[in-house]
């Protein structure tokens, strides 16, 4: 018999090609631009497993034209690209990568926190330009980071991550979310529970680490954002929709915050068009996991989890396991 067949629509790293290649008959999408829609949807047809990325929508189109389909293995932690319960209906295993990227998402976001704070990409920007005229007492003041109030909202893996760093700087750290954690979870990271109002109220940066969901889409809107200090900032390296672009330019328009560091947006590649002006504004394109040690571990734990349903195991990373009786 045969290998099953998987459609993988990035080339990925050798070290997932090799657990895909053992395991599957694997066609790769390998051409420099993203896999058209029509192209995904023909290719996927008469596959059994499809790995994709998180900007592939896997949809009851889409598995309406994958009629052998048993698992969707996503290389992201975040699986709003993937209608779950449709997969469920028909029998199909959904999979994520949850785990391997906290730390570098983390770093991330403090890397786009400390750069909005010490207005890093206007310093550099200037130097560049050869306008800088040298040191000078008030050039570039920002605000500081070490001893301030930050606010996490969504204390999950990412935002644990970036609770810890905090502590290095001497910051008070407020969070939010759903399902409060545990009392020794909330004294091991120095973390104090906070209802969203008050720590928005409160924070001097606010970070979002929730996932996309309907509850979760313009968390952060023209309300939230008028709660916020006047000289605070907000970090987003969650999801574009969790904030509401069109009602964050105008709120730093109006100065109703410091500014703002991104990494995603409501509509990508497309950037609210108000922003793209704006100097107290970073915008990241989607690269909080992309480091080569962990987008490589995703892609492993991606090819891992479809080759595990073939190996006759259950795909350790399975979102609906439970719904599936696996
Ligand atoms: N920018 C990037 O490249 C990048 C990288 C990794 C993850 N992400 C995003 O970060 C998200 C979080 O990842 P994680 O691994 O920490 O997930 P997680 O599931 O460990 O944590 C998410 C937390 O959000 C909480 N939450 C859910 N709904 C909420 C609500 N309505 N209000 C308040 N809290 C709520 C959950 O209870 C949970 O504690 C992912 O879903 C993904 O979308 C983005």
């Amino acid at each position: 018999m045969g290998k099953p067949k998987a459609l993988v629509t990035r080339p990925l790293f050798p070290a997932a090609r090799a657990i895909l290649d053992e395991c599957f008959d694997a066609e790769y999408w390998t051409s420099a631009e993203r896999i058209p829609r029509a192209e995904l949807l023909r290719r996927v047809a008469d596959k059994e497993a499809l790995v994709c990325l998180l900007t592939e929508k896997v949809d009851e189109e889409l598995l309406a034209a994958a009629p052998k389909l048993r698992i969707v293995a996503t290389m992201s932690v975040g699986y709003d690209n993937i209608d779950v319960p449709a997969c469920t209906r028909r029998k199909i295993v959904a999979t994520h990568t949850p785990g391997v990227l906290d730390e570098t998402t983390a770093d991330f976001a403090w890397t786009l926190l400390m750069a909005i704070a010490r207005r890093l990409v206007e310093g550099d920007a200037w130097v560049r330009a050869g306008t800088w005229p040298g040191w000078d007492l008030d050039q570039l003041l920002g605000g500081d980071v070490w001893g301030k109030t930050l606010g996490i909202i969504g204390f999950g893996r990412i935002g644990r991550g970036v609770a810890r760093r905090a502590q290095g700087f001497r910051m008070r750290v407020l969070y939010h979310d759903a399902v409060r954690a545990p009392r020794d979870v909330e004294s091991e990271f120095h973390a104090e529970f906070a209802e969203r109002d008050r720590l928005l109220a409160e924070s001097d940066f606010v970070s979002l680490h929730v996932p996309l969901l309907p509850e979760t889409r313009h968390l952060i809107g023209k309300e939230a954002l008028e709660k916020m200090k006047r000289t605070a900032y907000l970090i987003n390296t969650s999801r574009g929709p969790v904030v509401d672009e069109a009602a964050l330019a105008r709120a730093l328009e109006e100065k109703k915050i410091a500014g703002a560091a991104l990494d995603v947006y409501e509509r990508e590649p497309e950037v609210h068009p108000a922003l793209l002006a704006r100097k107290d504004v970073i915008l990241a394109p989607h690269i909080a996991s992309a480091t080569v040690e962990t987008r490589t571990n995703m892609a492993v734990m991606a090819a891992r989890n479809a080759a595990a349903l073939f190996q006759g195991r259950r795909p350790p990373n399975a979102l609906n396991a439970d719904a599936l009786g696996l």
